[in-house]
C-alpha cells in the first residue's frame, strides 16, 4: 500500500483568477492505493457522503485512468468538498502522487500536475490546474494557459473562514464576465504584478494589496452571503487584503504576523452577522 498527503489550496487569490494558487499547512486529504484489478474508490472523513465513490464520477477515478494505474483508493477527507479549499484538487494530487509510486510511472511533481488536472474536469467540466497545481508544488503557483506551471516558496499568515452556504464551482463560473475592459485589464495586471512581488518578498502588505480585483471576485461576492460585512470585519481586525477562495464560498484573508486569532475571529463573527455559521482555519502557505 502507499499513502500520500496532499493540502487544501486556494486559487485565484483575487487578481490570478485561473492562474495564482496557494497550498495552505493544513487541513488536507490523505490517500491510500492498493493494486487491484479495477479501480474502487472508499471515502471517509469530512463531507464523505456528499462524495461520489463511482471512478466515473470522482476526481480519483480520472486519476487512476490516466495513469493507467487501476487500484482500491481509499481517501481521507480533511478538505470539505465545494468550499473553495480545492477538495477535490487535494484527493486528485494525493492520488496522483500514490499511483504513481505505487505502479513506478516515475513522473515528477510537475509532470503530475495535468494528471490531477484531468481529475478537475470531472467536477468542473474543465480542465484547470490552478488548485492542484499548489497541492503537487506546494507555496505559491502561477499555472499557464500550457499547462506549465512555477511554484515559489513563501511565508505568510493566512485566514480561510468557510461559511456553511454551498456555491458550486459550476454556479460560480457562470457568473464571471465573458470579457473585461482595457481598465480593468490594466488594474487586474498592475495588482497581479503587485502580488507575485509579495510573495517573493514573503510581504503581506504587498500580497493584501495585490489580491484587489475588479472583474471576478465582486461578481461572486454575491454568492456568498455576508461576503462583505466579512471582509470588512476582517480588514478592521488587521488583515492587509481579503478575497474570494478559489469559488468561494470560503473567504481568505492576508494576516501580518501575530494578527491571525483576531482576524479568525472577526470572520467568523462577521458570517454570525449574517446568520450563517462559519469555521476559520488558521493556517499558513504550506
Ligand atoms: N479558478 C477556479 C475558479 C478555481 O475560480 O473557478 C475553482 O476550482
Amino acid at each position: 500500500m502507499v499513502t500520500a498527503r496532499a493540502p487544501a489550496t486556494s486559487a485565484n487569490l483575487g487578481s490570478g483568477f485561473d492562474t495564482f494558487g496557494v497550498a495552505l499547512s493544513h487541513p488536507a486529504d490523505t490517500v491510500s492505493v492498493e493494486r487491484a484489478a479495477e479501480t474502487t474508490i472508499e471515502v471517509t472523513g469530512a463531507g464523505a457522503d456528499f462524495i461520489p465513490t463511482d471512478p466515473e464520477k470522482n476526481v480519483v477515478g480520472a486519476v487512476a485512468d490516466a495513469l493507467e494505474a487501476p487500484a482500491h483508493i481509499h481517501i481521507d477527507k480533511g478538505v470539505r468538498p465545494s468550499s473553495g479549499l480545492g477538495s477535490s484538487a487535494a484527493s486528485a494530487a494525493a492520488a496522483a502522487v500514490a499511483l504513481n509510486e505505487l505502479y513506478d510511472r516515475g513522473y515528477g511533481r510537475h509532470d503530475l500536475v495535468p494528471v490531477a488536472a484531468e481529475g478537475e474536469a470531472v467536477v468542473s467540466g474543465e480542465a484547470h490546474a490552478d488548485n492542484v497545481a499548489p497541492a503537487l508544488l506546494g507555496g505559491f503557483t502561477i499555472v499557464r494557459s500550457d499547462d506549465g506551471a512555477t511554484s515559489v516558496e513563501t511565508n505568510l499568515s493566512l485566514v480561510a473562514c468557510l461559511p456553511e452556504v454551498v456555491v458550486s464551482t459550476r454556479d460560480a463560473r457562470g457568473v464571471v464576465p465573458d470579457s473585461v475592459s482595457m481598465a480593468d485589464h490594466v488594474e487586474t495586471v498592475g495588482n497581479a504584478a503587485t502580488l507575485t512581488a509579495g510573495m517573493c518578498r514573503s510581504d503581506p502588505r504587498l500580497v493584501g494589496r495585490g489580491l484587489d480585483d475588479p472583474v471576478v471576485t465582486p461578481a461572486r461576492a454575491d454568492l456568498i452571503t455576508g461576503y462583505a460585512g466579512v471582509r470588512e470585519a476582517a480588514l478592521a481586525a488587521g488583515a492587509t487584503g481579503v478575497t474570494v477562495s478559489g469559488a468561494g464560498p470560503s473567504v481568505l484573508a492576508v494576516c501580518e504576523p501575530g494578527r491571525r486569532r483576531a482576524i479568525a475571529s472577526a470572520m467568523v463573527e462577521g458570517f454570525a452577522d449574517a446568520g450563517v455559521g462559519a469555521r476559520a482555519y488558521q493556517t499558513a502557505v504550506g
